[in-house]
């Protein structure tokens, strides 16, 4: 047996001891939790890709099953609502048969009138979490994703069980696949749009199976944070490549970046080694007790060292910071926590009551966290040439940058590194560099 399927027994004696504990606090029986259905697509008779409702896959590795839903009632095996239509139209998905069913207890049913008389018999006590309220309402369920109730769920949520821990490795394991794979298209002349295409191959993965939309992106365009346009031709030039792409298993995601310089001993390639060289520092840093903010204050500072190193910038570190400067070259988090979403839930939770705690004024991050064992977070700093924010810079800021050396810069684009790490008593289980992924 493979360890995410060694794993999974325990997975869910974890997750119905933790709901058994939240729904006493919350005075619920159980929950009802739907995995949703497509939507669709305004004057027309298509639907979006399917996307599950994350609850319902934290408890059953399908995600790919609309209509079907799970009963979690305190104290008792799970009921998995297993839609199997009589259908000519589309592929109906075959009752599952692996070892993980039998944590469950597996009910099919044919037509979605079934469903009402599924529901349990004191529904009035169980809350409905899912996506769509006025299915909630036709099933006679009243409370409707208590605000309070998602909190202590996705608080509990942020430390992974192994079998979580076993899939993200796995997706890693996939992801970095079809990096390398880019990469030799990238070296051996692909457009964009190619090396998107080896990258998928690589993967085994279709555009709508990928966590998130690819950045495949050369030269300039890798200074676009969220690019996602690819080009059909190849640039006349090859000069940087950055890509940002990610894999699911079992929907769990990893989430990658790497940036390569297709020539070496320029500025661009010595970037490039200098930043994973900060971005590992940086890795050995992580431990409980940690705040995440903190850490991303820090890149910051190194980003101030590169930006003197590479004579981008100059100026003490507190003063490229202060003015706003080491933020227009590095505008992005450091990462998140990463799990059943790429940008897991929880990232500003620092109880189980709801209790936030925004990031500092003016940054930019996704998670305010204490790091906790278990946890499982990207680290991904980054430096790129973004005219517009260095535009808006102040005049007194604008002084200390050094034009000449970021016009060299420019037509690269930018540089990123990312890997995803789990939190461990004494260091970190790095997932993605497991794999040889330089
Ligand atoms: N790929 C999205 C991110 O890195 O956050
Ligand atoms: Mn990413
Ligand atoms: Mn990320």
């Amino acid at each position: 047996m493979d360890a995410i399927a060694q794993h999974y027994p325990e997975h869910i004696q974890t997750l119905r001891q933790r709901s058994d504990a939240i729904l006493a606090d919350h005075q619920l029986t159980g929950v009802v939790i739907d995995a949703g259905r497509a939507a669709g697509i305004f004057l027309d008779d298509m639907e979006y890709p399917f996307k599950v409702n994350p609850h319902f896959k934290h408890w059953v590795p399908l995600t790919d099953n609309p209509h079907c839903m799970l009963i979690i009632r305190a104290g008792a095996k799970p009921i998995l609502l297993y839609f199997r239509p009589v259908d000519f139209w589309h592929k109906v998905a075959p009752l599952p048969t692996d070892a993980w069913v039998d944590q469950v207890e597996l009910v099919e049913f044919a037509r979605l009138e079934q469903l009402l008389e599924l529901m349990p018999a004191d529904k009035a006590n169980f809350a409905y979490i899912g996506a769509h309220a006025d299915h909630a309402a036709k099933l006679g369920l009243a409370q409707v994703n208590p605000k309070p109730l998602l909190d202590a769920y996705h608080f509990s949520r942020s430390i992974k069980t192994q079998y979580e821990i076993e899939c993200m490795r796995e997706a890693n394991r996939i992801a970095v696949l079809g990096h390398k794979a880019a990469r030799d298209a990238f070296m051996a002349g692909g457009s964009e749009f190619e090396i998107q295409q080896a990258y998928l191959s690589a993967t085994a993965h279709g555009e709508n199976d990928v966590p998130y939309g690819n950045i495949v992106a050369l030269n300039q365009n890798s200074a676009i944070l969220h690019y996602t346009k690819l080009e059909r031709q190849a640039p006349q030039q090859r000069l940087s490549f950055l890509i940002d792409a990610g894999a699911q298993v079992n929907g769990y995601a990893s989430d990658i970046t790497r940036s390569y310089a297709f020539e070496q001993g320029n500025l661009y390639a010595d970037l490039v080694a200098t930043m994973d060289q900060h971005q590992q520092q940086i890795l050995t840093q992580i431990k409980p007790g940690v705040r995440y903010t903190d850490l991303h204050l820090e890149m910051h500072k190194r980003v101030a060292q590169m930006l003197n190193q590479f004579e981008l910038a100059q100026g003490d570190e507190q003063t490229l910071i202060d003015l706003g400067i080491t933020k227009a070259f590095y505008p992005h988090g450091l990462g998140h926590p990463i799990g059943l979403q790429v940008h897991d839930v929880a990232g500003f939770l620092q109880d189980a009551n709801g209790t936030e705690l925004a990031p500092p004024a003016g940054m930019t991050l996704r998670c305010t966290r204490v790091l906790e064992v278990g946890m499982v977070i990207t680290i991904e700093p980054g430096l790129y040439v973004i005219d517009s924010l260095l535009n808006d810079l102040s005049d007194e800021a604008k002084a200390l940058l050094n034009p000449q050396r970021i016009d060299e810069l420019r037509p690269y684009g930018g540089v990123r590194i990312e890997d995803d790490v789990v939190v461990l008593a004494d260091g970190i289980d790095n997932l993605t560099r497991g794999f040889d992924l330089a």
